[in-house]
């Protein structure tokens, strides 16, 4: 049963507010509420002077009123008197400055003094609640990464790495050779030697860096995981999240969520397309309601990490603080963002937040009432979300007939090394998320080591640190698949693997990359009607079995097969792409449903959600069979439109 929830925060409204509150919540229909992430200086003021008073209090009377808990643990924002007690817990910029006490997140994940703190702290909380009926579930920190805190170049992080990397090698020597040191006589004798990579002359050595990004994953792992055990034997039977953010890459969220029961995100789609948005025209067209496919990908992708399990923890509810500019959305919006998350197989969506502060950092961040306490517009939204998913059938998040492999450590060694100025890993990823999506594809995001078993057709964009065994994998899976360029470009050391590009690929499409160009902006390699290469293209060898598909006015090989195996020598722009997934999917057997401009539709069976992002109304009809039944909506979607049809 889909639920709602909300974001609250006692500790910033007197103690005479809280019944009320509490009541208004349990009235809009909201079943979860979210405490404490941010509340170390008030359950902990000075070194031992623990204070619970108050959380007894607001669990207490939240929990009479009908709410379920979630709990947090208050480590992204340690108090000042622990930062004081040791200032070298403070994480350090790539140059090399200390960042400060004053805001949140100023941790640095390898510093092991700031780790015992979290488990005291959590151990504490756990014991104290963690049986308690009322806290249903816990979210450990919150949102590791943002505020670009993943990496520090501290002392802590130096020494960590030293030791990461003794217990990786064994010995200098073979750091030496997998790292390719005799390059620029970078050669050490010692790992006492080995620096962290920022602050050189040019570029650190690729694989210095590549190695680096995995160390500083793994700490992320590990501070969550250190956790996550506290509150395994406290709070048993208790759910344990953590909220992702979007397009956060330096840090494994596969091996993060591992550990956890949920994978969740916080969701601010307008504030998103401010910072990633595709190009000044797209951002306009969609600034009241942000990029179509953002959350979707964003859905899909938290979904594979949970293994199934999805929450959206923080849903965008008016205008944020925090983008370059902070449109309105749509009236609608809300409620489109919160029907499609549930599409998408959320469990819960919970609004960020309850009621604006009028004070501090994010006193021009909406909530769902404003600081006087008058109802917004984000209320009404979630009130009518309420209503409408209480009528809604069970519908299912089962599993798509499309998987899109998302490999981080792929990422991390191309932006390592991009090779041409707008060389964006995600973006290209996501171009071809998008691509599945304008042709009315349901899609599961999942890692290289999935399960392959049961996909008709697998996207794999982006994974040049590919393995034998994944590759192994894949041609045995017996499904359509689509490789990107750069697929099997490096080794798991960051170096050209020794058969040249594709790598293991190339047991099974043989074909070799020659040559490799970056493209400047606006150049194509335009085929003859198919569309065109930008950015990237390759110049390939192509053996006896492989075929053209698609060739450019030169006749070079642009989209190369064999059998159930495709390989697209660039990066395609949308109508290549779209006529390649086209082509493939037909070879899989499945339909194509194009859903024309700004409509965008995800299958949870027996339900079609479909939702208008666009600022004009849409038909949907093409979307609706004849014997479809509208439960939500109509065939003509107005701006933020949400139409839920239960197909025949
Ligand atoms: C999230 C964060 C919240 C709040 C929110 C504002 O990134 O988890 O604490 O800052 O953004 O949009």
């Amino acid at each position: 049963m889909p639920t709602l929830g909300v974001c609250y925060y006692p500790e910033h409204w007197p103690r005479d507010m809280w019944a009320d509150d509490a009541a208004r919540m349990v009235e809009a229909g909201i079943s979860l509420v979210r405490i404490a992430e941010f509340a170390w200086s008030r359950l902990e003021p000075a070194r031992d002077e623990l204070q619970f008073d108050w959380l007894d209090e607001a669990i207490d009377i939240l929990g009479k009123a009908g709410l379920k808990i979630i709990l947090c643990t208050p480590t992204a924002t340690p108090p000042k008197w622990l930062v004081d007690e040791m200032p070298d817990m403070l994480a350090v910029n790539a140059q090399g400055q200390t960042r400060h006490f004053g805001s949140r997140r100023h941790y640095s994940f390898s510093h092991a003094g700031y780790r015992d703190e979290c488990r005291r702290i959590t151990t504490i909380l756990a014991k104290r609640y963690g049986r308690n009926d009322h806290v249903v579930a816990w979210q450990t920190d919150n949102e590791y990464g943002c505020h670009d805190t993943t990496v520090s170049y501290c002392d802590a992080a130096r020494s960590g790495f030293r030791d990461w990397l003794a217990r990786r090698y064994q010995s200098p020597d073979a750091l030496n050779r997998a790292w390719g040191n005799v390059f620029w006589s970078m050669e050490v004798t010692d790992f006492a030697q080995i620096d962290l990579p920022n602050l050189t002359v040019t570029e650190a050595n690729p694989a210095h860096r590549l190695d680096f990004a995995r160390y500083t994953s793994e700490r992320v792992v590990d501070f969550n995981k250190a956790q996550v055990s506290i509150l395994r034997k406290h709070a048993p039977g208790r759910d344990i999240v953590h909220n992702f953010m979007g397009r956060t890459l330096d840090f494994d969220h596969f091996d993060v969520a591992a550990d956890l029961d949920v994978a969740s995100w916080d969701s601010y789609p307008i504030g998103f397309l401010e910072q990633f948005g595709r190009d000044e025209a797209w951002k306009n067209w969609y600034m009241r309601a942000g990029d179509p496919d953002f959350q979707a990908f964003h859905h899909d992708l938290y979904r594979g990490c949970g293994r199934g399990r999805l929450w959206v923890m923080e849903q965008q509810p008016g205008p944020v603080n925090w983008a370059p500019w902070n449109p309105d959305p749509h009236p609608g919006m809300v409620q489109l963002w919160s029907h499609e998350a549930f599409a998408h197989g959320a469990e819960v969506v919970s609004y960020f937040r309850w009621r604006q502060a009028p004070f501090a950092q994010e006193q021009m961040h909406t909530g769902l009432n404003r600081p006087d306490n008058s109802p917004d517009r984000g209320l009404d939204e979630a009130m009518q979300v309420s209503r409408e998913i209480a009528d809604l059938p069970p519908a299912a998040a089962q599993k798509a007939r499309i998987a899109l492999l998302f490999d981080y450590p792929s990422i991390w060694a191309t932006d390592i090394q991009p090779q041409g100025a707008d060389f964006d890993a995600f973006a290209h990823i996501f171009g071809w998320y998008g691509a599945l999506r304008r042709l009315g594809q349901s899609i599961d995001i999942v890692p290289a080591d999935a399960n392959f078993d049961g996909y008709s057709a697998i996207i794999v964009p982006h994974l040049p640190m590919m393995s034998e065994s994944t590759m192994e994998t894949l041609a045995e899976s017996g499904a359509q698949i689509v490789f990107g360029p750069r697929t099997g470009s490096r080794t798991t050391n960051h170096a050209i693997p020794d058969n040249l590009p594709p790598g293991p690929l190339q047991h099974h499409l043989p074909i070799r990359v020659q040559r490799v160009e970056s493209l400047r902006p606006g150049a194509l390699v335009e085929s003859h009607h198919d569309g065109a290469m930008q950015r990237w293209f390759e110049h390939l060898d192509l053996g006896n079995e492989a075929k053209t598909v698609v060739s450019d006015r030169d006749d070079r090989p642009m989209v190369v097969a064999k059998g159930n195996l495709t390989y697209c020598a660039g990066w395609p722009n949308d109508q290549l792409a779209e006529n390649i997934l086209r082509r493939v999917l037909k070879s899989a057997g499945m339909t194509v449903e194009p859903t024309g401009d700004d409509l965008r539709i995800r299958d949870h069976i027996p339900l079609r959600t479909i939702v208008n992002y666009g600022p004009r109304p849409r038909d949907a009809s093409h979307l609706i069979g004849k014997g479809d039944t509208i439960l939500i909506g109509s065939r003509e979607l107005p701006v933020a439109g949400v139409t839920i049809i239960k197909r025949a």
